[in-house]
């Protein structure tokens, strides 16, 4: 299996590590082994300090997408336009394409999801939504059993990790938002972090497998937590509470509403337990139940796992069908932000 991975940033990095590492037991397990033969960056004169950089690197993409050895293209560069012309290239070529860019599978997943199955290949996006959490492949299997009736969670690891900080550690927003992008977690514009459009992103993607009907990314109202001062937080703590950026679907009659917005959380609440850069995710289906996913939801080892998941599915052919059934059951409901004090 040979690999051309695009893009060598915080999630690129990531996938390149583990598979460096593991390439000795990957290679024992499934016989073949697994080489990343070429890696797409912007600036080749920046240091990374990676095995054999001086024949990796490129900065032309053609470099990887036409060369006809590459099997499965690892989409990490971000952005929407241009990504999502280099993942339509890859599988019009025949390769398999992974992808950790929740904005272009948001915006394009009908489109992405019909040119894999026309060419019989993956499109897989594990790592889209909820970081290191197995959230796509299992949603993926159950929404065709069950009957989904609510998504809700706290989906950015950026906003919990700031509020995080506010709330323990009494730092400031903009203090809060600096750590959290050395950390790695933040958006190239941290702007799709803290105004909600990540998690809304994300939001579409969940609903759309889940409830497998019309919901688009336009249907998902949103505001984030950029208004949310230290000291409106010293207040909600006085009050018991926490405050949390959370994305919530929910199926009411023949509607669903689907809304991200900051909310007052209990502090006896398993959602206040979330903390930092996790993530928390509530599904409910009526076979399933009720349903909690937890771990980290942003960073480079997390979400580098996740990606690895999706290679691995690959080889094994053990990726669901790239088909999204999209019936007519719903509609995108009247939702309205709330108002109270
Ligand atoms: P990043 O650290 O900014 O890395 C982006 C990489 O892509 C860099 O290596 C950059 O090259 C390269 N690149 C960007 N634009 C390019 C272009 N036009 N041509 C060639 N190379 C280009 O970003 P990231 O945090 O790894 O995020 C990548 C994707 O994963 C995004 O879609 C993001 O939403 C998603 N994601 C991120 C996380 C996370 O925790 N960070 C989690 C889940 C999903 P240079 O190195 O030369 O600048
Ligand atoms: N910027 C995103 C976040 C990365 O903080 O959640 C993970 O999708």
């Amino acid at each position: 299996m040979k690999i051309g991975l695009l893009g060598l940033g915080t999630v690129g990095s990531g996938v390149f590590e583990i598979l460096h590492e593991r390439r000795g037991h990957l290679e024992k397990i499934y016989g073949e082994t697994i080489e990343i033969s070429k890696v797409l960056v912007k600036n080749r004169e920046k240091k990374r300090g990676i095995c054999r950089e001086g024949d990796l690197l490129t900065t032309n993409p053609y470099e990887i997408l036409d060369d006809e050895s590459i099997d499965l293209v690892v989409e990490a560069i971000g952005g929407i336009e241009e990504a999502y012309d280099y993942i339509q290239y890859a599988l019009n070529k025949g390769k398999h394409v992974v992808t950790a860019n929740k904005a272009v599978v948001a915006k394009h997943i009908d489109a992405l999801l019909t040119l894999a199955e026309n060419n019989h290949r993956a499109f897989l996006f594990e790592a889209s939504v909820g970081g290191g959490i197995p959230l796509i492949k299992p949603l993926k299997q159950c929404s065709l059993i069950n009957e989904f009736t609510e998504i809700k969670g706290i989906l950015n690891g950026t906003s919990n990790f700031i509020l995080t900080k506010m709330m323990e550690e009494d730092l400031d927003f903009q203090e809060a938002l600096k750590i959290a992008q050395e950390l790695g977690y933040a958006e190239a514009d941290p702007k799709d972090d803290i105004e909600g459009n990540d998690v809304a992103r994300k939001l579409a993607i969940l609903t759309t497998i889940a409830f497998q009907n019309n919901i688009r990314l336009e249907d998902v109202k949103y505001r984030g937590i950029s208004n949310i001062s230290r000291r409106d937080i010293k207040t909600f703590k006085k009050m018991g509470y926490s405050i949390k950026l959370i994305g919530k679907a929910i199926v009411q009659e023949k509607n669903i509403s689907v809304l991200v917005e900051p909310v007052l959380i209990k502090n006896t609440s398993q959602f206040d337990k979330v903390k930092n850069a996790y993530n928390m995710v509530l599904l409910k289906g009526n076979n399933v139940g009720e349903l909690r996913l937890y771990g980290e939801g942003a960073g480079k080892k997390a979400t580098a796992n996740a990606v690895v998941c999706d290679i691995i599915d690959v080889i094994t052919d053990g990726c669901t069908k790239n088909t999204i059934l999209r019936e007519e059951k719903f509609k995108a409901a009247e939702t309205k932000f709330f108002e109270g004090k």
